[in-house]
Formats: C-alpha cells, sequence, structure tokens
C-alpha cells in the first residue's frame, strides 16, 4: 500500500529539482509539520529545529499571530502590484526604517535576500557613479548573478564569472587569522590596513561600495572585533564609497538586536534584509535607503522593480511580526538566552571536548569549530570537503538527529540558531545532544 509519505516521496525526487544539490545524491526528508521550534515526519519523529529551517523561522513554525495576519489580509486585498500605495506595505515600511534608526528613509521591498543584495548594488553604482564592488571572502550574499560573484565561498566557484566588477579581500577571523594576528585588536587593526590596502590598489574612483555580512553567517559565525565595523566606515568615508550592511540573516532579532549592527555603534547607507522580517511565511526582503541616497533618487529614475515588491500578504506577516517582538519581549529573551545558557556551556565546551577549537557567537547565533587537535588547530573536516572526507560531520549530524536534534552543520562547524522563541528547557535539551554528539567526536580521535 502506498503511504502518504511514500507519494511526498515519490513527487519530490520525480518533480522537484532541489537548490545546490547533485539531484540523484538527495533523499529530502518528507515533513509532516512542525509547532514552535520543532517539527515532525510522518512517522510521528519530532526534531527540534537547531538551524532555524535556514536561520530564518526567527518565530518559529505555525505562530498564530502570523497565520492570522495571513488569514486577514488574504479575506481583505490578497495582492495588489507595486505602483500602487497600500496600507500593509507603507507600515511595515515604517516600522523598518524606524528599527534601523534616524539616518534611514526608505524601504525598497524584494522577494528575498539575494534579490535585496542585488538592488543595493545597483542603487550605490547609480548614487556613487562607480562600479566595482568589494566583498570578503567567506561570505554569502545569495545566488544571483551579482550576488553570487559577491558570494565569497566555493558556491560561487561554478557560477563565475558573472559580475565582472567584483573584488574580494579578507575580513578579520582571530581563530584563523589571515594577517597572523595575536589579539582581537591586532586583528582589527590590521584587517582595515589589508582593506585600505586593496582599495588603494583596486583605485578608490573606481569602487562604488563595500558589502559586509555584519556578522559572517553560514561561513562561521564570524563576529567582527572591536572596532573592525567603524574602521570599514571610516574608509568608505574617506573614499567616497557606499556601506552596504548584508543583515539578511542577523536582522530582525537573531543577534538580540532588530540589526546586529546596532551593538557595532556603526551606520551603514544600505541594509538589505530578508528572512527574520516575517520568518518566511510568505517570501519578503528588501532594501533599507538613507535619506541621501534616497534622495538622489527624487528627480531621476530608480532602473528596477519587481511584480511582488511589497507584496501584502508578506507585508501583512512582517508587520504581525513587530508587534509579537514588541508584546513577547522576544530581545530580551533571546538576549537573555545567548548571555545566560549558551554562552557559559559552549565556552565550557571548549575546555572539556578535544574537538572543539573555538566557539563564538551572540544572542541566539552561535558556532562551535570543530578540530582534529586543538594545539595545531587543523580543522576537523577539510575545507568545502564532501563524501568520504566530510565523514567525520556527517556522523555528527546522524547522532544528533538520532537522538532528535536537526543540527545546522557547515564544514567543520555546527552552528546553533533556533528559531528565537524556543524555550530554556528546549534549548538546555539540544544543547545536551551536541555534548554528547561531541563526546561521540572526541572519542574517534584518540
Ligand atoms: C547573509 C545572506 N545574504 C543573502 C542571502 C540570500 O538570501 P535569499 O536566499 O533569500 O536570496 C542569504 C541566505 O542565506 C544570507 O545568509
Amino acid at each position: 500500500m502506498t503511504t502518504q509519505e511514500d507519494a511526498v516521496r515519490a513527487n519530490d525526487r520525480n518533480h522537484v529539482f532541489h537548490s545546490w544539490s547533485v539531484q540523484g545524491a538527495i533523499n529530502p526528508m518528507p515533513v509532516a509539520g512542525g509547532l514552535g521550534s520543532e517539527f515532525w515526519d510522518y512517522d510521528g519523529n519530532k526534531y527540534l529545529d537547531f538551524g532555524a529551517q535556514l536561520v530564518n523561522l526567527n518565530l518559529g513554525h505555525q505562530h498564530p499571530d502570523l497565520i492570522a495576519a495571513i488569514h486577514a489580509q488574504a479575506d481583505r486585498l490578497a495582492t495588489i502590484q507595486p505602483a500602487m500605495a497600500n496600507d500593509v506595505r507603507g507600515e511595515l515600511a515604517k516600522l523598518v526604517t524606524d528599527a534601523a534608526g534616524e539616518s534611514f528613509a526608505k524601504v525598497f521591498f524584494t522577494n528575498g535576500g539575494a534579490d535585496a543584495n542585488e538592488n543595493a548594488v545597483r542603487m550605490a553604482r547609480l548614487f556613487t557613479g562607480k562600479r566595482k564592488v568589494m566583498a570578503m571572502y567567506r561570505s554569502y550574499h545569495g545566488s544571483t548573478s551579482t550576488a553570487i560573484t559577491l558570494t565569497g565561498d566555493p558556491r560561487r566557484w561554478a557560477n563565475e564569472p558573472a559580475d565582472a566588477s567584483v573584488v574580494h579581500f579578507h575580513g578579520p577571523y582571530p581563530y584563523r587569522s589571515p594577517f597572523y594576528s595575536d589579539s582581537p585588536e591586532q586583528e582589527t587593526q590590521r584587517a582595515l590596513e589589508h582593506l585600505e590596502q586593496t582599495i588603494v590598489l583596486e583605485g578608490a574612483s573606481t569602487i562604488g561600495a563595500i558589502i559586509l555580512e555584519t556578522i559572517v553567517g553560514t561561513n562561521g559565525v564570524l563576529v567582527p572585533p572591536p572596532g573592525y565595523l567603524k574602521g570599514v566606515r571610516a574608509l568608505c568615508d574617506k573614499y567616497g564609497i557606499v556601506y552596504i550592511a548584508d543583515e539578511v540573516m542577523v536582522g530582525f532579532g537573531r543577534t538580540g538586536e532588530w540589526f546586529a549592527y546596532q551593538a557595532h555603534d556603526v551606520v551603514p547607507d544600505l541594509v538589505t534584509f530578508a528572512k527574520g522580517i516575517n520568518s518566511g511565511y510568505v517570501p519578503l526582503g528588501g532594501v533599507i535607503i538613507s535619506q541621501q541616497i534616497s534622495d538622489s533618487f527624487d528627480e531621476r529614475m530608480f532602473p528596477g522593480g519587481l511584480t511582488y515588491s511589497g507584496h501584502p500578504l508578506a507585508c501583512a506577516v512582517g508587520v504581525a511580526t513587530f508587534e509579537v517582538f514588541e508584546r513577547d519581549g522576544i530581545m530580551a529573551h533571546v538576549r537573555d538566552l545567548g548571555e545566560r545558557v549558551i554562552a557559559p556551556i559552549l565556552h565550557g565546551w571548549v575546555e572539556t571536548h578535544p574537538c572543539v577549537g573555538d566557539v563564538r557567537g551572540v544572542g541566539l547565533f552561535w558556532a562551535i569549530e570543530l578540530v582534529k587537535d586543538k594545539a595545531t588547530r587543523e580543522p576537523l573536516v577539510p575545507f568545502n570537503s564532501s563524501g568520504a572526507d566530510a565523514a567525520p560531520m556527517l556522523a555528527f549530524a546522524a547522532a544528533c538527529k538520532a537522538s532528535g536534534l536537526w543540527p545546522f552543520v557547515h564544514f567543520n562547524r555546527t552552528h546553533v540558531c533556533p528559531p528565537l522563541v524556543i524555550t530554556e528547557d528546549q534549548l538546555r535539551s539540544g544543547l545536551a545532544i551536541i555534548d554528547d554528539a561531541l563526546t561521540g567526536i572526541d572519542a574517534s580521535l584518540q
């Protein structure tokens, strides 16, 4: 007899073409449902989601307020084209610009993060009249043409060349310093010197923008050392370069702030967002635009647009998201769990687990970096490894899943980035599962 699960699996394998995959090598898990920080399969196996899907499900599965917002908006006006004025679109744009800070004026809505970055770059190029864009190695900015070229990880390689005017540079990474520094302060100083040299050598007169993930996400939860972002801001001012903060993964509460740059005493010119704005219930992203850049388009056309820019269903969920954040004290919850629960446990693992080389993060956004040897810092698996080379990380993921935890795994790291609504008990039980799985890796190192 064919079960419902069999049918889901068969349709998926026969007709769905999946992202970033060798199509014949994958076996996607059929998901039957989800609630809050958990989802489950057709056999009733539950998984605590330590990746918040793709680090977008900030308010968790089936949040009643978000679902009610979709219902209410669908009953009122399910869609309207972007050239018309719409109540929820305008209301959300106001909420977002207010949250971003007083120098921001307007929001250009997109369908997600990649097209937010495409349009931020387009604005910066038109504003400065300069075409080159600088981006970091160890970064991800999306999979459309310019966004994938900006990306500083292996996902770019098979897509080259797409946008010839992109230059990569090294950002700070104290644990594996590309600058041979031995303190966060030295890392900041040397990383800024390297950035300035690259600007000068590439020609400041040719560089329109620098784009940075405020905290590098998938490529390692690299929290900038003190002063780095302020230094980037100063270099942008010195050389007439637009500073674009990619807050697609870290925006909307992931770090306990509306935007992660707010903890670094710095104000970008353009801020891109997606994911957490409405937990991905309906696709939505956008660019938050400074007053100055916005004004520059008052008398000339902005040559870009999308049929679904500011879709009312998506915006209605965004407005509801702001209400839930305020009413339920989500920011305070995130900061509390990060400081009181995650930080001490993870820092303890650096002492107790031979395989844990480094831990870093803030709020509900942490990385645990696994090594073969703490002294040499040799990664547990090689950079960009797959198949047999990645076996230790695959075994780690399998151990977590067998105990009911869906881990976020990338290269030699696992990240802790659950929905922001996770309870303390859930968080502690998930961390206990990771603790056990790490003990399994420790044993394999002996
Ligand atoms: C930092 C960052 N920028 C951009 C993107 C691309 O967003 P999207 O997948 O919505 O196009 C992502 C997605 O993971 C991201 O993490």
